[in-house]
Order: C-alpha cells, then structure tokens, then sequence
C-alpha cells in the first residue's frame, strides 16, 4: 500500500463523538481540542498521519466543531498537506467515517486514526503497515483494563483467531488502539454493516469482516510505545503530565505539526519562516523560531 500515484493513501481524523464522559468541558466543544499539555489533543493523531507521510486528510466532526478545527487548520495548505472537512451528523459509529469519507478516499486505500488516541515512540509499526499491500492492518496494544476496548486475540504463532467490541470476559488483555490501514473494500465493507446492539457501525465489525476473508493482519505493538487513553479528566491530566517530562526534558516538541511538516519536507524553509511570521508572540512561536536558527546554522540535530 506504498504511495504510488494509482494507490494513495488517505488519511481520516475521527473527531467528532458525543464526549459525554467529559461534561461540562463538551458542552462547548468537543474533546478534541481540550490542551493535552501545551497543544490541543487533535495535533497529536494529526501528526501521526502526516508522520506516515499522509499529505490528503479529512476531519469529520459534528457541525458546531467542523469551524472551530477549520480556524485551527484551514486547507492545511501552511503546512504542506490538504485538509477537507465532513460532518457526521449523529455519532453513529466509528465505521460511519468510511461511509461519509466515500468520496474522499476515492479508489484509495486509507488509514483512519480517532481523535482522541495518542502515540508516542517508535512508529515502525505503522510505517510498515502503510508499505502493505491490500487487506487490513490494525495493532495490539496490551493493556491492564481490556473491556474498556476492542479487544484482539492471537494464537501462539501470532495469528489473529477474533475480534470483539468491548467483550465482559476477554480472551486477551490485547486492545486494539484507534489507528487503522485499510484498502479500498472498507467502503463498500463499512456500507454492508448492521448498526450493533448499541446502535454503531461498529469497527470491530469491519475488522472481523476481514478477518474472515483471511485479509486481516494485525501486529504487535511493542511496551515501548506508549498509547495513552483520554477517556477522563484524570488521564488527560496524565497525558499532559506525560508530555509535560517529555517536552521539558528534550526542549523538544511531541506533534508539533510545522516541524513535522519541514521535517517530512511537506514545506521548505522559506514557508517555516513565512508561518513563524504570522504566528503571534508565544512559547509555541518561540520554538518554531529556536528551530530556524538551529536549521540556519546547518545544525539540524533535532530531527535525529
Ligand atoms: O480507542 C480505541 C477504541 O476506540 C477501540 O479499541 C474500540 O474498538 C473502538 O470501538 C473505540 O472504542 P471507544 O469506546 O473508545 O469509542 P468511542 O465511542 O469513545 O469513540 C472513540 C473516538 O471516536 C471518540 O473521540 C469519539 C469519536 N467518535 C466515535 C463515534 C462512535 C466519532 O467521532 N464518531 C462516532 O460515531
């Protein structure tokens, strides 16, 4: 699934949802933008996708929220990619993304990625499975509190035997993190779905279509990456915190999407400057600039 001209690879933020679970700070908009410690939570899964080189990316949301990201992003042009937007009026399911994406994703093959899910730490695992050819790609990240999640089982050699939505008693403490790779058929796939017992396109369901077509690939990812949950106000504060170390640590920044976006070469130096330009006076803008001049002086280190 390299990204040759006939088979791109699309990207879709997920980031709509009722967030009901982070009342009242929902009540005006949506979990998304909330600050995971110094940028709103979506820059994160947005920077996974462009981090895969993913230059064409849709953001679905509720109406309210679809001006608020495009204030946030625009076209994505400043930063070297394309961003459209669509609404999904109802959060119908995670699935529904591949329905109302239709025409985005075209004859594509695409990598979905929910709003709210952050990575941090070696991306091989998903740099490899955006090189695949055709089926699904989906991973399994171990976790202590498994029926909270999609949950992955595997056999001794590695092969995935099912996949369950949220189940009472899983068969592995493998979830399945909210960052897909799927060719083409997901449309048509996701367009075939029953809306579950809860009344979701379900994409558990997509997974396990494939899986029994024998299509689904599913790998391992390693205790070294972290995925972090921002299910409550008490793990956003951990995420925060988390990349609060990180950041002050290394005076480095985590999803920061122009030094991405100069670093993936989606912009030259000339419009990394141009964006320091018009950014206003702020520690975000002063570590843009930091990164100029370093990049000046032919000291590049940072990206190493
Ligand atoms: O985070 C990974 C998990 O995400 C997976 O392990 C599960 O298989 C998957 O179903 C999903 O479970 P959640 O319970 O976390 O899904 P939730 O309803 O919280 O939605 C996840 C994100 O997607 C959230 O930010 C809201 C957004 N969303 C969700 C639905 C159902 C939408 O934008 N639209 C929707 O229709």
């Amino acid at each position: 699934m390299s990204q040759t001209k006939e088979n791109k690879i699309k990207g879709i933020v997920l980031a709509g949802g009722s967030g009901s679970r982070l009342y009242p700070i929902t009540k005006v908009y949506s979990k998304q933008l909330t600050l995971i410690y110094d940028k709103p939570l979506i820059y994160y899964p947005l920077s996974i996708l462009m981090l895969g080189g993913i230059k064409d990316i849709l953001i679905i949301s509720d109406e309210n929220t679809i001006p608020l990201y495009q204030k946030l992003f625009d076209d994505g042009s400043q930063i070297g990619i394309s961003i459209d937007y669509a609404v999904q009026e109802a959060p119908n399911g995670i699935a529904e993304a591949f329905i109302i994406g239709e025409e985005f994703i075209g004859g594509n093959s695409v990598s979905l990625i929910l709003g709210d899910n952050i990575f941090y730490g070696d991306l091989n695992f998903f740099y490899r499975a955006l090189k695949r050819n055709g089926g699904a790609t989906i991973f399994g990240y171990k976790v202590n509190d498994p029926e909270r999640y999609g949950i992955v089982e595997f056999d001794a050699e590695d092969k995935v035997i099912s996949i369950e939505e949220k189940p009472a008693k899983p068969k592995s403490q493998y979830a399945v993190p909210g960052l897909y790779v799927y060719d083409n058929r997901v449309v048509d796939i996701s367009k075939s779905l029953t809306p579950s017992a809860r009344g979701e396109l379900e994409i558990s369901d997509v997974n396990s279509y494939y899986l029994k077509k024998g299509d689904l690939h599913a790998e391992k990812i390693s205790r070294g990456v972290a995925w972090l949950d921002t299910g409550t106000p008490e793990a956003l504060l951990q995420a925060s915190n988390f990349f609060g170390v990180i950041e002050e640590r290394q005076g480095l920044k985590v999803a920061c999407i122009e030094e991405i976006a100069l670093y993936k070469e989606f912009i030259n130096k000339d419009e990394f400057e141009q964006i320091i330009k018009k950014m206003p006076k702020s520690l975000y803008r002063e570590y843009l600039y930091k990164l100029l001049v370093e990049l000046n002086q032919q000291s590049i280190g940072t990206f190493s």
